[in-house]
């Protein structure tokens, strides 16, 4: 067991801090970091910019036919070392992450179409190993064999919390209660979705980091994988 092959899933709520433990993990290792959720946020990005999602409804038709021409990067830049969202050639990293595209991006992500390309690309990028992803689906759809497989967790208020702070910093004019509403919201329809619900894989670890650090859930998954012999 070399730590260089290995692929690690980790699953679970939205704003739960799935990503800040896979970038601790890719960071540390030196592994390499894929955001699953940003691939659907990108593609949720480009549906909009083409006026394909009005009133909330998605011109389904429409972004089938131009699902060809959504090309969805994640690159690592060499200055920041973070990874980050590209569309089409052109960095969307920011515009990716307003509350604006969260209230959008479930309908996109529950379209079979979306999913199936999302996956294979995916695949692609992780087959060889040496990769953390995080996701809904990581463990049960996209690598069911995957080394280790996390699925974390957290209450609803804590997480509208974390992510009310970041938009906070970032400046963005919103309530505490739109968030809550909004994870409240996506938690549902993950899990309540035809395509791919988010569900606990039957040899995933639960993760609930309600009331752990940072560097608490990070002890925790090292923990895993030393039992596990990859350390
Ligand atoms: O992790 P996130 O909040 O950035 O994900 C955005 C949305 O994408 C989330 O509401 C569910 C969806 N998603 C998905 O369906 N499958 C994945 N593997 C990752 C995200």
């Amino acid at each position: 067991k070399n730590i260089q092959n290995i692929i690690i899933a980790i699953d679970g709520h939205s704003s739960c801090g799935k990503s800040t433990v896979a970038k601790d993990l890719a960071k540390k290792f030196d592994l390499t970091y894929i955001d699953t959720g940003a691939m659907y946020r990108a593609v949720t990005l480009f549906a909009r910019q083409k006026g394909l999602i009005s009133d909330g409804q998605v011109h389904t038709d429409a972004l089938q036919n131009q699902i060809g021409n959504i090309h969805v990067e994640l690159r690592k830049n060499p200055t920041s070392k973070q990874v980050e969202t590209f569309l089409n050639g052109t960095n969307v990293e920011a515009q990716i992450r307003t509350l604006e595209i969260s209230k959008h991006v479930s309908a996109i992500s529950a379209l079979a179409f979306v999913r199936k390309r999302m996956v294979e690309l995916q695949q692609e990028m992780g087959k060889a190993g040496g990769v953390v992803l995080d996701g809904r689906d990581i463990g049960t759809v996209v690598f069911p064999d995957a080394h280790l497989k996390i699925f974390m967790t957290a209450s609803p208020e804590i997480r509208a919390q974390r992510r009310f702070d970041e938009m906070q910093e970032k400046g963005e004019a919103v309530t505490f209660k739109e968030i809550l509403d909004n994870v409240v919201l996506r938690d549902h329809l993950d899990s309540t979705r035809k395509e791919s619900p988010l569900k606990q894989a039957e040899d995933a670890w639960v993760l609930d980091n309600s009331h752990l650090s940072r560097q608490d859930q990070l002890d925790w998954i090292l923990d895993r994988l030393q039992k596990n012999g990859w350390l």
